[in-house]
């Protein structure tokens, strides 16, 4: 089962910033996991939420600023360990990433606010980094996914499914992805049977608890998405 670093190691170091992602590859993971938005100016940002509210010391939607402007807030003083970090751009992350043989799972964070020209960028970005074969582009708008499927076929797509998503099989063939990120209370015997015959990925989101990672170690899920990646390599997993 691989190991997915969920915002970079976001458990220990404040999420989607270059020590999150930096820390992760330190942690021997199999991959990374970011988040894409856009802001004013059409610049690709690594942040989770669609304000910068939560996680940096300004306030509001990131599409109502220019990349300068983002660049001016703290993204690392939030959190419980704190260090100064920047919003990273997309291009930022790439080049640290783009040396390692990590895979990449870009989420196309356009479920909440749909950027206009977001899968262009993305898919535009991820070829200038000649990192097509290690890219997974994610997203809970399935009409993105299709449309990545059109832009970029040879690039892995995973459609995103919460815990009460009807189908979800069914769903990625709708819509031309090839693997899916399901929440893990959307994981079961059967689901996983039905993928595996299909050789459909299933990889999970987000499993910090040892009972969650257990239980897909012993399903045989393909990965999972963690905040905690080391204690899960070290088998440490809390709860
Ligand atoms: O990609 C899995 C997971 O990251 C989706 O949920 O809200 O953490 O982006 P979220
Ligand atoms: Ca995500």
């Amino acid at each position: 089962m691989n190991i997915f670093a969920h915002r970079g190691s976001s458990g220990f170091y404040p999420e989607n910033t270059m020590i999150a992602f930096e820390k992760a590859i330190d942690d021997g993971v199999h991959g990374v996991e970011l988040d894409v938005q856009l802001t004013k100016d059409g610049q690709m940002v690594v942040i989770h939420d669609e304000t910068i509210t939560r996680t940096t010391n300004g306030a509001g939607y990131v599409k109502d600023f220019t990349l300068h402007e983002l660049k001016q807030y703290d993204a690392g003083g939030w959190f419980p360990y704190p260090s100064m970090q920047r919003i990273p751009t997309l291009d930022e992350v790439l080049r640290l990433l783009q040396p390692t043989s990590l895979q990449v799972n870009i989420e196309l964070k356009n479920d909440v606010i749909p950027y206009a020209g977001l899968e262009e960028k993305v898919v535009s970005i991820i070829q200038e980094y000649n990192m097509e074969s290690r890219i997974i582009l994610s997203s809970f708008v399935p009409q993105s996914i299709q449309k990545v499927s059109q832009l970029a076929p040879f690039v892995e797509r995973a459609l995103l499914c919460m815990e009460n998503q009807q189908d979800p099989i069914e769903q990625l063939h709708k819509y031309n992805a090839n693997a899916l990120h399901c929440h893990y209370r959307l994981i079961s015997p059967s689901l996983l049977e039905r993928a595996k015959a299909l050789h459909i990925p299933i990889r999970v989101f987000t499993v910090n608890d040892k009972d969650n990672w257990l239980r897909m170690m012993e399903l045989g899920v393909d990965a999972i998405f963690t905040d905690y990646p080391l204690e899960k390599k070290r088998g440490k997993a809390s709860g």
